[in-house]
C-alpha cells in the first residue's frame, strides 16, 4: 500500500546522492567561502563532467559566476555537523571555514581551495550556465581529482568508516552511506 506524497516533498525521495562541500574563491574578502551542496550529479566521463544547482541567494552563486572555477569536496560522515553549519549560514556573514574549522589547503589547478578535512575533491571549471527559474544550473569540467589514499579504489570503500559519505534527506536528516554489495555470477 503506497499513500500519495504531497508534490513539493516528491524530488526529497530521490535526494539521496551524496552532498559535498563546495568551496569558492573570493577575492573581494580575500578569503574563501564554502557552502553545503546536495543537488549535484556527473553528467560525462570524457571529459568528466557535472551540473549542479546553485540558488541565487547564495553567497557563493555571485562568487562561482565570477570565478567560474570551484572544488567540490566529499566529507565523510565525521564532518556531517559542519556541512549542515555550512548549508545554513552564509559567507556574506561569517568566514565559515574558520567559524567550521575548516582548512584551507591550496589545489592544483584552479584558485579555489580544497577543503582539506574531506576524502576527496573535484576541481571543476564552468563551461556553461543555464538559468533554472531564478536559480542556476552550472555545468563544470572537472580539471583534477584527488582522493584519501586507501579510501578510493575504483570505488569509495564505505566498509570503511571514514570512507562513509553523507546522504541528505531533507531538513537536518542525512542518511551515512555504511555497506557495499557487489552483483556478480548473475548469468548475464
Ligand atoms: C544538506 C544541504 C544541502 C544543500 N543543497 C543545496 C543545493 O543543492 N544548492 C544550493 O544552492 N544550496 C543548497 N543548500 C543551501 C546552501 O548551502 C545554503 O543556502 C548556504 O547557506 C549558502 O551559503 P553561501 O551564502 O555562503 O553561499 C544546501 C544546504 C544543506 C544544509
Amino acid at each position: 500500500m503506497k499513500k500519495p506524497v504531497n508534490l513539493s516533498d516528491a524530488v526529497t525521495l530521490i535526494n539521496h546522492g551524496p552532498t559535498v562541500l563546495v568551496s569558492v574563491d573570493d577575492p573581494g574578502l580575500g578569503k574563501p567561502n564554502v557552502f553545503a551542496l546536495a543537488w549535484i550529479t556527473p553528467v560525462g566521463f570524457e571529459p568528466p563532467a557535472l551540473v549542479m544547482l546553485v540558488g541565487a541567494g547564495n553567497y557563493s552563486h555571485k562568487l562561482i559566476s565570477e570565478a567560474r572555477e570551484f572544488v567540490v569536496n566529499i566529507p565523510n560522515s565525521s564532518l556531517v555537523e559542519k556541512v549542515d553549519y555550512c548549508g545554513n549560514v552564509s559567507g556574506r556573514d561569517v568566514d565559515k571555514f574558520k567559524a567550521a574549522g575548516l582548512t584551507a589547503v591550496p589545489a592544483q589547478k584552479v584558485k579555489a581551495p580544497l577543503v582539506g578535512e574531506c576524502i576527496g575533491h573535484l576541481e571543476c571549471r564552468v563551461t556553461e550556465t543555464k538559468p533554472w527559474g531564478e536559480d542556476t544550473l552550472f555545468f563544470a569540467e572537472v580539471v583534477a581529482a584527488s582522493a584519501e589514499e586507501g579510501l578510493f579504489t575504483d570505488r569509495w570503500h564505505i566498509e570503511n568508516p571514514a570512507a562513509r559519505s553523507i546522504h541528505h534527506m531533507g531538513g537536518h536528516w542525512y542518511a551515512v552511506a555504511a555497506s557495499a554489495v557487489e552483483v556478480r555470477n548473475v548469468g548475464l
